[in-house]
């Protein structure tokens, strides 16, 4: 049996693969719950409340491998209606349902909470307010950018990625 000291490392070679449980969200992946009751199941369009909150998730490839290695790849999921959103929005959404990066734009906190009053998401950090309905523009707080949408389609009543996120993510400090 081969036996290997304890200082001994491998490291990464060029032409290795990328690992599958880090690398961005995939066309065709599946959106699963991070967490609650129904961590690690599919997104099913109807179970989503239908006005907000949202929920937290990661993509899952289609047979179930979970790209949960990258906290960068944490994703808001929430379904507010079509009714006002913008074209930009509406473009990556799928039955109403709008997905974003989680990982706010400030200094990298999750995006975890939800305003009732304005129908947006919430960074606790330090109060930035995104508009799930524009694009996730800034609607308050120190957040420099929109939060990166994340296209979706729907099959079967499943939430599927379409695309890539459409600008960078993370915080100013990464
Ligand atoms: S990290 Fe989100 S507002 Fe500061």
């Amino acid at each position: 049996m081969l036996a290997l000291a304890p200082w001994a490392v491998v490291r990464a070679r060029a032409d290795d693969p990328p690992d599958p449980t880090s690398i961005r969200p995939q066309i065709g992946d599946h959106l699963v719950y991070f967490d609650g009751p129904n961590d690690g199941k599919p997104i099913r369009v109807a179970d989503l409340e239908l006005g907000g909150p949202q929920v937290q998730a990661y993509p899952a490839d289609p047979k179930g491998l979970l790209r949960d290695n990258s906290r960068l790849n944490l994703i808001i999921v929430a379904r507010v209606g079509e009714d006002g959103m913008s074209e930009e929005t509406r473009a990556n959404a799928a039955e109403g349902v709008v997905a974003y990066s989680g990982v706010c734009t400030h200094q990298s906190c999750p995006v975890n909470m939800w305003s009732v009053e304005r129908k947006s998401f919430v960074c606790s950090c330090h109060g930035s307010i995104y508009d799930p309905k524009n694009d996730a523009d800034i609607l308050f707080g120190p957040a420099p950018r929109h939060l990166a949408a994340l296209p979706l389609k729907s099959e079967n009543g499943l939430l599927i990625v379409a695309g890539p996120f459409n600008r960078r993510l993370g915080g100013e400090k990464g």
